[in-house]
């Protein structure tokens, strides 16, 4: 080979190893900020961390104190809290990058109560155009010691970005230490848009929905919303607490404006969610300042003052509305004569209702006045606001007999008295038009029959059904399991059977809605609950989802690890009256080339080997150059 060709050769060699190795260069490494490290208070100062009530006349104290740390000698107290909201917060504008997946993780220990939730979140922009993601909530004791919260975000480009731990108890007293934020490893979030479109898949049956926060609007993550789900439900960005601003007239839309657009410039539609709530509710609603109830006429004003101001502002845009959540007490066995006995009743506990405390108030018990008028009262003011929209009840523990029944008869009892209303200018249209099963189901004790039970007895009400937080996490209520093989194999049959249920009942079920995108943004994301993983790689859950009929064939077993078979795949129904259909590990059938999908990680696996190789070849080359011009 002659000197120049061979030069030639090993350029041209070069330019295509840079080829290779470009594409399996991670995005993320490119101009990354690199987060927070630990952040201990090891120095003695607060480090950067504020109260979030304000940056010098904070109400919070935080002091740093050596009383206890999870790491080093120091850790953070904060003490003197008065609200839910309150508590430590740290800005880290500078040192995220937008698009990139970051980790985020606080080491808290309770110090009282001796059991209290709390919440670790994010707060982009500032002012009327906030928004508050709540990333991870947990229940910890003072016994439990040093508890991490964690989570994984994608923050988009903003100018105004902070973290913050809050807890449900306002007057909660709690240390932090070891803050960190870095970049996930890897962090990437792909689409893989060559899978069948779920809203394609059911678009003859009914609406299929998802949940968006602020960072979901750009990338792989927008194009997968866009690509599966015609139908998506604010997170938290429009309960009232977002909206409704701490103090009464200071309404916030800006933020949750450009998120309705976009997502009605792509054609997807958007189910509002929710206007009248005991939680996630600003106080100014239903409390004075010093934490007693307005009387029953004050907060049946602001219902009408929150109710037109927001339905109003978002009127003819919103296909419906959740416009009362979970007003009955969560869980109880019997059927009572009257179904407001169910209620949650006023009080100050974190399961009490202030709009029913409020509303006993001043209620004329011999006119048959009650606290429970709250409810008829929401659907009224919103109906006469936004016409356009279907009205819903929203509430969990759906499946359970009791709980479905005393819904059902409020629905009847209303929607007769709503016939005969004076302000119904619409006679042959029911005031509550739509029951949503919250759908927060559990791998350890879901009972596929239950929820039938749920659909079919709801729509005997004449209103429409729908499915609007759906997640399945590993194990049971503050109990979660790992997502082993067998547990993801268990978790995807149960959402194979449930989509066999709302297919079969869809000439009732007008929408369904999974309650996040993947794992790691789930509010119960230990229990690893939805049908993508934290790269956007879809589970076992989305094949079920995708083709339940097909999954329980047996047609995907063979999806992540192709095995000879062992048994017939389960094609039946669990007994009725099983407490808990524990469904059988993954039968295996014939390996099938044709459903086979290549695994997604042996790629850069491949690229890695290639460029090594290529790289030892150009060495080789070299020496040998040099040694014959020697
Ligand atoms: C949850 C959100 O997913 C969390 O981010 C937040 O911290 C708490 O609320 N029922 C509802 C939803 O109606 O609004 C709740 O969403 C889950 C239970």
């Amino acid at each position: 080979m002659q000197k120049t060709s061979r030069v030639r050769y090993i350029i041209t060699f070069l330019v295509a190893l840079s080829l290779v190795l470009i594409p399996v260069t991670p995005a993320s490494n490119i101009a990354l900020a690199s987060g927070i490290q630990t952040i201990g208070f090891e120095d003695g100062t607060t480090m950067g961390v504020e109260g979030r009530d304000g940056d010098d006349d904070s109400v919070e104290i935080l002091t740093v104190t050596d009383e206890l740390a999870r790491s080093g000698n120091n850790s953070l107290l904060i003490t003197n809290r008065t609200k839910a909201w309150h508590g430590p917060s740290l800005n880290i504008t500078n040192s995220v990058e937008p698009g990139v997946q970051y980790i985020i993780s606080v080491w808290v220990h309770a110090k009282s109560p001796d059991s209290s939730t709390f919440m670790l979140s994010t707060q982009l922009g500032e002012g009327s155009a906030a928004s508050y993601n709540n990333l991870v909530e947990l229940n910890i004791s003072t016994a439990a010691g040093w508890v991490e919260l964690t989570a994984r975000y994608t923050f988009p480009e903003d100018d105004y970005i902070t973290i913050y731990v809050e807890n449900n108890s306002a007057t909660a007293e709690f240390y932090i230490d070891d803050i960190a934020v870095f970049p996930a490893a890897g962090a990437g979030f792909s689409a893989d848009l060559s899978l069948p479109s779920l809203a394609e898949v059911y678009k003859d049956h009914f609406l299929i929905g998802n949940i968006f926060s602020r960072g979901d609007f750009s990338g792989a993550r927008f194009d997968l919303i866009r690509h599966h789900f015609n139908v998506m439900t604010a997170e938290n960005a429009m309960k009232p607490e977002a909206l409704g601003g701490s103090q009464k007239g200071d309404y916030n839309f800006a933020a949750v404006d450009a998120m309705v657009d976009t997502l009605e410039e792509n054609g997807i539609l958007v189910h509002g969610h929710a206007l009248v709530w005991h939680s996630q509710s600003p106080d100014w609603l239903y409390l004075n300042d010093d934490g007693s109830f307005l009387t029953r006429s004050q907060a049946r004003a602001n219902m009408q003052d929150y109710i037109n101001t927001v339905a109003g502002h978002y009127a003819g845009r919103m296909l419906s509305w959740d416009v009362v959540n979970e007003a009955f007490q969560p869980s109880f066995g019997h059927v009572p004569g009257n179904w407001r006995e169910m209620l949650r009743q006023g009080g100050t506990g974190a399961e009490s209702s202030g709009w029913f405390g409020a509303y006993a108030n001043g209620a004329n018990a011999d006119a048959g006045e009650s606290g429970a008028d709250y409810i008829y009262d929401a659907f009224v003011f919103t109906r006469l606001a936004d016409p356009n929209a279907i009205l819903y009840y929203n509430d969990f523990n759906e499946t359970e007999q009791a709980k479905r029944e005393v819904i059902a008869r409020m629905t009847v009892e209303f929607n007769e008295k709503w016939a005969t209303d004076p302000r119904n200018t619409e006679p042959d249209r029911l005031l509550i038009e739509g029951l949503g099963l919250q759908a927060h189901y559990w791998t350890n004790n879901l009972n596929v029959r239950d929820v039938e039970d749920t659909i079919v007895r709801w729509a005997e009400t004449g209103v429409e059904i729908s499915i609007t937080e759906l997640d399945i996490p590993a194990g049971d209520y503050n109990n979660y399991k790992a997502l082993t093989e067998t547990e993801e194999m268990t978790q995807a049959l149960l959402y194979a059977r449930l989509f066999r249920i709302f297919v079969e009942h869809s000439d009732k079920i007008e929408r369904v809605t999974i309650w996040g995108i993947d794992d790691p943004s789930s509010w119960r994301s230990q229990g690893s609950p939805l049908l993508f993983e934290a790269d956007g790689t879809e589970k076992l859950a989305f094949y079920a989802v995708m083709d339940p009929e097909g999954f329980l064939a047996g047609d995907y077993n063979d999806i992540r690890n192709p095995q000879p078979p062992e048994e017939e795949p389960p094609d039946e129904e669990p007994e009725p009256d099983e407490p808990t259909p524990s469904p059988a590990p993954s039968p295996q059938p014939e390996p099938d080339d044709t459903t086979e999908k290549p695994s997604r990680n042996i790629l850069p696996i491949i690229l890695i080997a290639i460029s090594a190789a290529a790289v030892i070849y150009t060495v080789v080359v070299l020496v040998v150059l040099k040694k014959k011009k020697k």
